[in-house]
This record gives C-alpha cells, sequence and structure tokens, in this order.
C-alpha cells in the first residue's frame, strides 16, 4: 500500500485574482475504502492491536460513518475480526432494509463487520467503563477504537500525513471533526507554518480538546463554514462541489472536505490570506459519504452532487 501522496495544484481565477497557491494534498489516493486520515489513524492502531494478540476490533460509528467503512475495510485487510456499533436502534429492526438503503453499512457488512445496533442515549455512554464492560461481556475480548478513531495512536499516524517536501507552505488546512488529524498536523508542522481547521460541526469545545493535547500555538480553527452543523449542506455547497469536480477532477465529500474547500476559497475571498501564500489543504478521503447526503438531497427534490463514485 502507499503511504505517501502527491500534492495536487489547484488553478483557478480566483486564486490567480489574490495571488495564492493553493495545492490539495491526496490522501484519498492512499486506499480506496482505508481512505485518508482513517488510513493514518488505524495505521498504529491495528499493529497494537496485532501486538496485543486481539482478534476482534470493536468501533463506534453512524449510520453514513467513513471511520465504520474503514475499519471494516482494514479488519479484513489485517485478519481481524470486526464488530460496529451503530448509533440508532430503529436500523435494526429490518437489517436487510437497512441494508438495501444504505451504501455504508452494507459495504461494512461485505467486509465481515458485525453490526450491532443500540439507542442514541445508549450512544451517549460509549466511554463509560460500565458500557465498555457491558459489551465486552456480550462479544468477548477486543481491541476498542474510539469514534472517528481518535487516540494517542491516532494521532501519532496522522503526524505521518505531512513530509519534509511540504515544509515550503506557510499554511496547511484540514478539515475538523474530532480534532485528531490537525492535532498530528499541528504537531508535524513546522514551527513558522500555520495549520488551520475549518470544523465540520457547529462545536464550542474542540478549540479546547485540541489545546489539551499540544503545546503549540501556530493554529486556529475557523467555525465559519460548518454550514449550519454536521452533515448539514447548502446548495452553494453542493454548486461548489460539482463545480470543483467539473474544473479540478477533483472530488470532495459534502460533510468534511468540501466544506473545507469552501470555507478555504471563501476565506480568501475575505482577503484572509497575504499575497503569495502557499496553501496547502489535506483531502482527508471520506467520498463514501456522498451517497448517504444525496439521498437526503433527493428525498428534498434538490440538487444531488454528480458523482459516479460508487462504494
Ligand atoms: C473524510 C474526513 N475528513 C476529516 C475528518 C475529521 O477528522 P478528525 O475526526 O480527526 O478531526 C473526518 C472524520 O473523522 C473524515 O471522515
Amino acid at each position: 500500500m502507499i503511504t505517501t501522496v502527491k500534492n495536487d495544484q489547484i488553478l483557478h481565477p480566483l486564486l490567480e485574482q489574490y495571488q495564492i497557491e493553493l495545492f490539495i494534498k491526496r490522501e484519498d489516493l492512499l486506499h480506496p475504502h482505508i481512505s485518508g486520515n482513517k488510513f493514518r489513524k488505524l495505521k498504529y492502531n491495528t499493529a497494537k492491536a496485532k501486538q496485543q494478540n486481539k482478534q476482534t476490533l470493536l468501533t463506534f460509528g453512524g449510520a453514513y460513518s467513513n471511520h465504520i467503512v474503514a475499519t471494516a475495510c482494514a479488519g479484513n485487510l489485517y485478519g481481524f475480526k470486526t464488530i460496529g456499533i451503530i448509533r440508532g436502534e430503529e436500523l435494526g429492526v429490518d437489517l436487510s432494509k437497512t441494508l438495501a438503503q444504505n451504501n455504508t453499512l452494507a459495504f461494512a457488512v461485505k467486509q465481515g463487520m458485525q453490526l450491532h445496533f443500540i439507542s442514541r442515549s445508549e450512544y451517549k455512554l460509549k466511554e463509560k467503563a460500565t458500557f465498555i464492560t457491558g459489551l465486552q461481556k456480550r462479544f468477548g475480548d477486543f481491541y476498542l477504537v474510539p469514534e472517528g478513531g481518535t487516540n494517542e495512536l491516532a494521532i501519532q499516524g496522522c503526524t505521518e500525513i505531512l513530509t519534509p517536501n511540504d515544509h515550503s507552505f506557510d499554511v496547511i488546512c484540514c478539515a475538523v471533526g474530532t480534532g485528531g488529524t490537525i492535532t498530528g498536523l499541528i504537531r508535524s508542522a513546522q514551527p513558522e507554518q500555520h495549520v488551520i481547521g475549518f470544523p465540520a460541526l457547529k462545536e464550542t469545545y474542540l478549540h479546547k480538546e485540541i489545546s489539551k493535547k499540544t503545546t503549540q500555538t501556530n493554529w486556529e480553527l475557523n467555525r465559519n463554514y460548518h454550514l449550519g452543523g454536521y452533515a448539514k449542506t447548502t446548495p452553494e455547497l453542493i454548486s461548489f462541489i460539482n463545480e470543483f469536480y467539473k474544473t479540478q477532477k477533483i472530488l470532495l465529500d459534502p460533510i468534511y472536505t468540501g466544506k473545507l474547500l469552501h470555507g478555504i476559497f471563501e476565506s480568501i475571498k475575505q482577503g484572509n490570506f497575504r499575497k503569495k501564500t502557499r496553501i496547502l489543504a489535506i483531502h482527508t478521503g471520506g467520498l463514501q459519504g456522498i451517497a448517504g447526503i444525496n439521498t437526503k438531497l433527493k428525498k428534498k427534490g434538490q440538487k444531488l452532487i454528480t458523482t459516479n463514485y460508487e462504494i
């Protein structure tokens, strides 16, 4: 499997107008299903699980989770059984109907993942020791990978996204969910580089959480482009993603990387970057998330993301 990827330069009239150089690190090309930050996050976690002689990986996620797909696929590839604890007990009532309507979960099952559906209130207990003991009683011994895959080993993996060739960039930008990826980037960025995270959700706790894991101060979160919250989209975002694909031939997902690139373009328009700034945006994968959003958009009769990407 490849572990270093190319940086693609984005050519666009707006970038010319503001004299900004923008590149995208194509972490999405690392693997078709364990793509982007998921590959980085699982690398040392699967190694640790092997070292501890664990046979099973157990993790948590929502019905369209990129992390569930990646863990199911990694388990299959590296010889682990996998168990996915999925938010939403209603999805387990008629499993064949759910799988017929949800490519994410259907793919996970095809990779051998055993799905277990729990209510939203139970899901909130996922970090509690008593809840985890209950899971051990039910499923036996396992290696626990947290929701979104973020823990210290995941952060260690994410420090490997940047390479010495990236030292020439002034600004590194990434999408933020749990904060693991940006923490890895902050730890590996050069002191003179500035790291900007674009949260995909309407949060207020992330800055504090990330600050606990790094003493570096050359970073910030730009909270202006989550567009109303996690998995919320606007017609403008969908048009941006479609236009970006048409002109750059790079597909973005509507939950993370679409909001990231849209946020970067809008920030440039706001004059937030000095002339000659060299920006590196990280494409963290997650393209399988498009199908779920397209299903929602279709129901609302709105414009879809144009793609022939299939999980
Ligand atoms: C495609 C994609 N990009 C970015 C992120 C954000 O990463 P993190 O949770 O480490 O902040 C996620 C979520 O995990 C993701 O699936």
